[in-house]
């Protein structure tokens, strides 16, 4: 002991160095690669996003135009995954099921087992990229027991993402721009931001030279937890519970009991490790909200208007001002999510869809970082110290 710093959840340690994305937290900043998430979510679609993370520069046009084709070529599954999946139960939670999907497709793709090859390292991170959206398709058509749609390759991205979860095979699907231009939003939204807990776990996964599936799957399983990714789902399911219990009459009651320690209920959507202001994810996010819920007819909605008012009671609360606990993206993704039909059980599952860009240009810098070594953290060691063991007559 004495040797090491001791660091409880990182809160002053860097772990790395990281060109990828800057945060500034107190002034509610976020940049990928330089360029302001706001510039970024109204002037980019979610594949240039990807291009950048990944690269470091936007594409131009015919840049993008072959990343497209490169993705768009490899939207399918390989057909044993079909076989693979009905081995879940119907009920199981999308992200079991998906941090199974994932870690199995390292299985299907020997090939991408040597990290330090940066042509393996490419072909894996297209894969990736192009068949998240067919695995969180095929978890969500599984568990409400319709046939699985294949990807079309005519769509775009985020259009292709939309038919593969609504389409059936009785009837013609109508892609809705609306819908379309809010998931791509959600993507680009939740594409990277920076050493968060999965991503860290991705790097230390990966820093022991395994394949980058089985590296994408510890970070899946990381982002399930409510504290991160789960967030979104906690969220939701805290309106909900708001509105059982009353509605917006019933607000003050809950803020109550979540400025009691002792309750242990915290205001999901609300605070983040590095934001102490508000999250510029989120008033994008909010302006999406009104977009979509606008679109379809929905603006009356009682979940939406118990959202802001929860919000609005929050902001001005001293609890939350003195802490500095703003809305995170959660806050108004999971309602987004909602509108457009996702269920609340797979606002995880699309939040690593999204993030699985930023977990690989992640890895990739730490793969290409000379001083890159296998992360090993150190202890303090509090247990008993050296001690014979009695006989088992004796104990
Ligand atoms: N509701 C009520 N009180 C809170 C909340 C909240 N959501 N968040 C923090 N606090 C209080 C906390 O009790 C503590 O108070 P005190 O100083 O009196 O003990 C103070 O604020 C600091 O909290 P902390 O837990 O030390 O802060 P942290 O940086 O460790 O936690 C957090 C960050 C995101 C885990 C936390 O704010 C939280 O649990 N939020 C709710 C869950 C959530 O929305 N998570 C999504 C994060 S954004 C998505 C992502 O990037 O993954």
């Amino acid at each position: 002991t004495g040797k090491f710093t001791f660091d409880p959840g990182f809160l002053s340690t860097a772990s790395c160095q990281s060109a990828i994305t800057y945060i500034d937290g107190d002034k509610g900043e976020l940049l990928y690669r330089g360029y302001p998430i706001e510039q970024l979510a109204t002037k980019c679609d979610f594949l240039e996003t990807c291009y950048l993370l990944l690269n470091g520069e936007l594409p131009n046009a015919t840049q993008k135009d072959d990343f497209v084709a490169r993705v768009t070529q490899h939207t399918m599954v390989n057909e044993q995954m079909h076989f693979f999946l009905r081995g879940f139960r119907r009920d199981a939670h999308p992200m079991a099921v998906l941090t199974g999907l994932v870690g199995a497709m390292s299985a299907f793709y020997p090939d991408s087992m040597n990290l330090n090859d940066a042509h393996q390292r490419e072909i894996s991170a297209i894969r990736l990229i192009a068949k998240l959206p067919t695995l969180v398709a095929m978890a969500y058509k599984y568990s409400i027991g319709q046939p699985f749609i294949y990807p079309h390759n005519d769509l775009s991205y985020t259009a292709n993402f939309t038919r593969m979860m609504f389409a059936t095979p009785c009837e013609e699907y109508k892609v809705n721009d609306v819908l379309v231009r809010a998931l791509d939003r959600i993507f680009i939204l939740h594409a990277d931001h920076e050493q968060n807990a999965s991503t860290s776990t991705v790097r230390l996964c990966a820093s022991s030279g395994t394949n980058p599936f089985a590296a994408i799957a510890a970070g899946v399983a990381c982002l399930w937890g409510p504290a991160h990714g789960g967030a979104n789902e906690a969220a939701l399911n805290m309106l909900y519970d708001i509105q059982a219990q009353g509605g917006v009459e019933k607000i003050g009651e809950f803020v109550a009991k979540v400025k009691d320690k002792n309750s242990g209920v915290r205001l999901m959507g609300f605070g983040h490790r590095v934001y102490k202001n508000y999250d510029p994810r989120a008033k994008l996010m909010r302006e999406t909200c009104h977009e979509v819920l606008g679109a379809l007819g929905l603006e009356n909605d009682p979940l939406f208007k118990l959202a802001m008012a929860l919000e609005k009671i929050a902001l001005e609360d001293d609890y939350f001002v003195q802490r500095k606990l703003y809305p995170n993206v959660d806050f108004y993704s999971g309602i987004v999510q909602k509108a457009i039909g996702i269920p609340v059980s797979l606002f995880t599952a699309i939040f690593a869809l999204a993030r699985t860009v930023g977990w690989i240009a992640q890895l990739n810098e730490m793969i290409t970082d000379p001083e890159y070594k296998i992360g090993r953290p150190r202890q303090l060691f509090t247990g008993a110290v050296t001690r014979n063991v009695p006989d088992l007559s004796a104990r």
